[in-house]
């Protein structure tokens, strides 16, 4: 039987491209955006209308989605935006967007398809965190700070979904060439004796994104995380992924496998 797939911020990026390998591959994929209208004719895949942002959009979204299919094998989280900024200049008020969206947004999706995947006890749930989910830079404070709520959320999560055959993997990519970059919110700079770092800061990163990789790596890494029997939790992609990849994991291996040992999961 084809396996059912859905893609959050399938309309741009790494979800469209993923979406579109995905159907091309023979999956069953249902993607999602804000505005499924503006692009629907133009895509292969069935687009549903959410925002991970609004509490409501996920309930119907949810209801819409169990009214369409019986079974749901993948849940790629893929939405989400950056918001730069120096940290001091930046309103609390903005970092809590960033968050309700990234993280909260993320985190109440997964709740409302947990229910499916207990029931199911089966399932697989791939989160679009960033390098910056596990290392930070100037200038990315909030954006950084909510993709590490996520890494840590989905850490502990995995424990508890073991029991439930729920794979639980984290992709974290490198700089690559989506919209991401225009669909960044800006924070004003209004502190004068940051001026000349501000400015540094906006050029390295302007840098950044026209250095960024193809998405395509990124797009296979998911590809291959669907397949796999035994797939990874942590999948940095891009060039220094290699390292940073070893940094994290080298003692927390051990440690994990530790805390399996103590706390035993009904059969
Ligand atoms: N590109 C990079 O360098 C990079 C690196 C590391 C991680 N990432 C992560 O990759 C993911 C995808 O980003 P991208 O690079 O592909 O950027 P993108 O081209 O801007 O795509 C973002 C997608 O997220 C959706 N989205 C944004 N806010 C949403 C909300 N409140 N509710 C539902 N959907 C929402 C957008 O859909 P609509 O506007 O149609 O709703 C769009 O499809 C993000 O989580 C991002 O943090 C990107």
């Amino acid at each position: 039987m084809k396996q059912t797939i859905l893609v959050t911020g399938a309309s741009s990026g790494f979800g469209l491209l993923i979406a579109n390998k995905l159907h091309e591959n023979g999956y069953n994929v249902i993607g999602t955006s804000r505005n499924p209208e503006k692009y629907q004719s133009k895509l292969p895949f069935k687009l549903l209308s959410l925002d991970i942002s609004d509490d409501k959009s996920i309930e119907s979204f949810a209801e819409q989605l169990y009214g369409q299919i019986q079974h749901l094998d993948v849940l790629i989280n893929n939405a989400g935006y950056m918001l730069t900024g120096l940290a001091e200049e930046t309103s609390v008020e903005l970092g809590k967007q960033q968050f309700e969206t990234n993280f909260w947004g993320t985190v109440n999706l997964t709740n409302s398809i947990l229910p499916y995947f207990r029931k199911q006890k089966s399932g697989q749930i791939i989160t679009v965190s960033s390098i910056m989910g596990l290392i930070g830079l100037p200038g990315k404070s909030f954006y950084s700070a909510s993709k590490h709520a996520l890494e840590g959320y989905f850490k502990s999560l995995r424990f508890e979904l073991n029991q439930f055959k729920i794979k639980i993997n984290m992709v974290e990519p490198m700089w690559s060439k989506t919209n991401l970059g225009y669909n960044t919110v800006s924070s004003n700079g209004n502190i004068a004796e940051y001026d000349l770092y501000r400015k540094q800061v906006k050029a390295y990163f302007k840098k950044s994104m026209e250095n960024a990789e193809q998405p395509d790596t990124v797009v296979n890494v998911i590809i291959k995380l669907i397949s796999a029997k035994t797939p990874k939790f942590r999948n940095p992609v891009g060039k220094m992924a290699g390292m940073i990849l070893f940094l994290n994991n080298y003692a927390y291996n051990m440690f994990e496998g530790s805390i399996h040992k103590s706390v035993k999961t009904a059969k």
